[in-house]
């Protein structure tokens, strides 16, 4: 173990062994087992920064934004309004207004099919997706074609876990009107090449959005670099807290889409009939928001950026290689693209013919942390025929032994069930 603590202290630039300190919940065990967590596709963990800037904020500031001219409230509103300053810089987005503040990902695409769906589909209209959605990017677009008539299509998967590009032509056409994609998958760990996708929708007068759910956390992104014209993020992935993460948009992008929830302080004027609303990004915040976690999120941001986001993505390259090493040579069959420099660390397998419910439950007594199941992207599961894969999810704080430590229990699984 000395050993290899010594060869996994440091990861593709950051000092694991290090910043695993910053994590309390790291130092929980499983019976007499270390945890070993392998589940942050799911939900990362949070440093003490996150876990004492959502408690300071309660301590401290706690008022409602946007209302109070007390002194509360302004340093309330203040601190809301800062963490929307910090998401900008981290996005790359060129003013905090193009923030809207959401609970995460799922809040975000349904605010986008809905909030700007509605508004502009009709018959005849086209919405692309494509075959590695999480549901969280299907369901909302079948409910709003069902309301507006408008037409789902979907780009196939490659063998190997790509999106298969050679039918792009015919499924992106001038009858297409958004294409709403995945920047990485969190089934199959593939990273999609958003800027090609962006060209390729906005020659045809498409728009483009992006559930970045699974890209934010581990890769530095630069939504202006990426020519998107939407995109949504989720706080809990990325060390920030449960309930906080938004959806980037162009400034005339959410000014063409309606507000979900209708209700307190997304509103200019009320009058019996009807009401006219704020500028984008208020409109679509009515009621009160997650304000402690948004503030929880931006210290999240401020460690990732301390930890330096291509150091972050480096860790998670070299990580999903080691992995990606173990599991073929141990047997597993790996779904999703094998070259770690074009997927990210969320990786699917099966071992053995085991059964990923029963490997899931027998690391569980290793304290082993895995997930199993469909990773609500069922559509994957139905491409390449199972119902349900094993997945092991790395992040900042995983190391190489905690990966020895999944093959070894794998193979006692295995024993087990042979
Ligand atoms: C690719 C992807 N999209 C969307 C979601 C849903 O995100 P949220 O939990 O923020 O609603 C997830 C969460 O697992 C995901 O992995």
């Amino acid at each position: 173990m000395s050993e290899q603590t010594a060869t996994t202290q440091h990861v593709g630039g950051l000092d694991v062994d290090a910043l695993r300190g910053d994590f309390p919940i790291l130092t929980r065990t499983v019976g007499e087992h270390p945890l070993v967590y392998l589940d942050s596709a799911a939900t990362s963990h949070k440093p003490n920064r996150v876990i004492d800037a959502e408690a300071d904020f309660y301590r401290r500031h706690n008022a409602n934004a946007h209302r109070g001219i007390h002194m509360l409230g302004e340093e309330a509103t203040q601190a809301y309004e800062g963490a929307r300053a910090t998401v900008a810089r981290f996005l790359g987005a060129p003013e905090p207004e193009t923030i809207v503040f959401t609970r995460g990902v799922t809040e975000s695409m349904n605010l986008v099919a809905q909030g700007w769906g509605r508004r502009h589909l009709r018959e005849g209209d086209e919405v692309l997706l494509t075959e590695m959605e999480h549901h969280s990017n299907i369901v909302p677009w079948q409910m709003t074609v069902a309301a507006t008539g408008a037409t789902l299509r979907y780009i196939p998967l490659t063998d190997d876990g790509l999106l298969d590009l050679s039918q792009l032509g015919s499924l992106l056409t001038e009858r297409t009107k958004i294409f709403s994609v995945t920047g990485m998958s969190n089934a199959l760990g593939t990273i999609t090449p958003l800027r090609q996708l962006a060209d390729a929708a906005h020659a045809v007068g498409a728009l483009v959005a992006v559930d970045a759910a699974q890209l934010t956390p581990h890769s530095p992104i630069d939504v202006q670099a990426l020519d998107v014209d939407l995109l949504g993020f989720t706080g809990h992935k990325m060390l920030g807290p449960t309930a906080s993460g938004g959806l980037y948009g162009k400034v005339d992008v959410l000014e063409s889409m309606d507000p979900l929830l209708g209700g307190g302080e997304m509103i200019h004027e009320v009058f019996p009939d009807h009401s006219t609303y704020k500028p984008a990004p208020y409109k679509f915040e009515g009621g009160t928001m997650p304000i402690a976690q948004q503030v929880g999120l931006a210290a999240a941001i401020d460690y990732l950026e301390a930890l330096g986001m291509a150091n972050v993505r480096a860790h998670e390259e070299e990580i999903t290689r080691y992995a990606l090493d173990r599991l073929l040579d141990a047997g597993a069959t790996v779904f999703g693209p094998k070259d770690p420099s074009i997927r990210g660390g969320a990786v699917s397998f099966w071992f053995k013919d085991v059964h990923p419910h029963d490997l899931a439950t027998i690391l569980n007594e290793e304290g082993v942390a895995i997930r199993a199941g469909h990773h609500c992207a069922q559509l994957v599961m139905r491409r390449y025929g199972v119902s349900a894969t094993a997945r092991a999810s790395f992040y900042v704080y995983n190391t190489t032994a905690e990966v020895d430590a999944m093959i070894d229990a794998l193979n006692r699984a295995q024993a087990i069930f042979s």
